[in-house]
């Protein structure tokens, strides 16, 4: 009864006063910066997976249109997706000098399947919570105050939020004839929030598996193409395969099955999807893949995409701890020759889950770090350690 009176007399005078008791107030984390939250919360209510990011850009879009930011859309096409789903990425600046000095990157797309969000006093969850609207909403709020503060003016910085970072890196790709210069780029993907120092490389290959069919009621006449599929994956995994200490470790995984045909007949093929994340060269490590395949009769091994080797990143001297990330990000595409960091909030222990989440006092720490580094590298206090590679692509 009291919060509601107290609502309404706040509303009426507009008076500073906080409704809620102080213990209440304490735990609610969302109340220190409800615009930020609601902001986040309305991205997560848009379906913007991967291949359908249309309305996520669109709401986004008009969203930085209304803060008076100068929005560029470009056209990103894919022909293995439907021309009729428009597909676009986002370049914002403030008035109309579109060449800035800092590069404010994320992605607006996630991984499948589309779940709702939901949140308590201490975290939001739903799809994209981490990877990557709360990155989103965390770099345009830092924006907006460093503007509302005079700090940040034309020329400064430019946003770029482009589509399909998680399945084809088409959005990155097409970015890099956005003719844009800038002298360092910050990207936004959950890290924690300590500054990446690199993140592995990485790349998938096909495993053709070949059995031999045979009458359901007789397999052992057959030879079973996902059985044998399998097996050659769990001999391999268990190998050692090429890494720099730096990047930790190689990582293979098994994603995807694609065989059989009817309830009964032993299936004859089988095509297994093998996610690699490497910690060296990408084609030592697919050599070492190949010939520990080619050691096992009846299955091997397909590549027809391209290949990314691990990268080093800049990190700012003296400032939020360092550590090494175990995922690849769209900056293994970009080939602009600017100093590169990655810092973003939550982790990747949930992206990709059913259980994606990020918490609310992380995001709103978020903002300050993120308003931290766009002021200290703008004003030339902030010292880059200038350790980063530029990412070498195998085609
Ligand atoms: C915390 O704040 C949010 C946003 O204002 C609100 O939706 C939620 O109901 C609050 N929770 C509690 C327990 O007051
Ligand atoms: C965009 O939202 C509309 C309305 O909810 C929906 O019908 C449409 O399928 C969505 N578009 C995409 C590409 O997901
Ligand atoms: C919007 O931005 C333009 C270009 O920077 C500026 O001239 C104009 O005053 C701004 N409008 C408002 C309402 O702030
Ligand atoms: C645009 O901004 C960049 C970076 O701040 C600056 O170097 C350049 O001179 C500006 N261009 C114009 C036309 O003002
Ligand atoms: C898998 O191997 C079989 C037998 O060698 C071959 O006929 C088939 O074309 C291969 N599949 C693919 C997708 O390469
Ligand atoms: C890779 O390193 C991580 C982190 O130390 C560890 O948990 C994992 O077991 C390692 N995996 C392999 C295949 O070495
Ligand atoms: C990766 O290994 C290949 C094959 O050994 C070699 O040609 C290439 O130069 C190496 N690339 C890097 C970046 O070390
Ligand atoms: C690569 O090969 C796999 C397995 O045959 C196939 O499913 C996939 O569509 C191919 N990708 C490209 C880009 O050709
Ligand atoms: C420059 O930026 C740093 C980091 O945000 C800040 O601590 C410092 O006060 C700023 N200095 C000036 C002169 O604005």
């Amino acid at each position: 009864m009291w919060v509601e009176l107290c609502k309404a007399i706040v509303i009426t005078w507009l008076l500073p006063v906080h409704c809620l008791p102080v213990e209440q107030r304490a735990t609610n984390v969302s109340l220190q910066n409800p615009d930020l939250f609601a902001f986040h919360r309305a991205m997560l209510a848009i379906d913007s997976t991967s291949g359908r990011e249309t309305n996520m850009t669109d709401f986004v879009a008009n969203h930085l249109r209304s803060l008076n930011w100068t929005v560029e859309l470009q056209a990103v096409h894919n022909p293995t997706l439907d021309p009729n789903i428009r597909r676009e990425n986002i370049y914002a600046y403030l008035g109309s000098n579109r060449t800035t000095r800092l590069l404010i990157n994320s992605h607006t797309d996630t991984v499948p399947p589309y779940y709702p969000p939901s949140d308590d006093d201490e975290n939001v969850y739903g799809r994209g919570a981490n990877d990557a609207k709360g990155q989103i909403a965390v770099q345009l709020f830092a924006l907006e105050k460093l503007r509302k503060e005079n700090k940040i003016k034309e020329g400064d910085v430019g946003i770029l939020w482009d589509v399909g970072e998680e399945e084809y890196a088409d959005g990155i790709r097409a970015a890099n004839s956005l003719n844009i210069t800038p002298i360092w780029s910050i990207t936004g993907e959950p890290t924690e929030s300590f500054q990446a120092t690199g993140h592995k490389g990485g790349f998938t290959v096909y495993l053709n598996s070949t059995g031999k069919s045979a009458h359901s009621s007789v397999p052992h006449l057959g030879r079973n193409a996902i059985v044998q599929l399998v097996a050659a994956y769990n001999e391999v995994v268990q190998k050692k395969f090429s890494a720099n200490r730096f990047w930790v470790n190689t990582t293979i995984s098994l994603d995807k099955i694609q065989g059989g045909l009817v309830p009964n007949q032993v299936p004859d093929n089988a095509i297994g999807t093998i996610n690699v994340r490497n910690a060296a060269n990408a084609s030592v490590v697919l050599e070492e893949l190949i010939s520990a395949f080619d050691k096992i009769p009846y299955v091997s091994i397909i590549r027809n995409a391209s290949m990314s080797n691990p990268i080093k990143f800049d990190v700012i001297k003296d400032w939020i701890p360092e550590k090494v990330m175990p995922y690849g990000t769209d900056l293994a595409s970009w080939t602009g020759k600017n100093y590169r960091f990655l810092i973003g909030v939550g982790s990747i222990t949930t992206a990709h889950t059913d259980h994606e989440v990020v918490s609310k006092a992380e995001m709103i720490q978020g903002v300050d770090y993120y308003a931290d580094f766009i002021t200290g590298l703008l004003n030339g206090t902030f010292q880059v350690d200038h350790a980063g590679t530029f990412p070498n692509i195998t085609p």
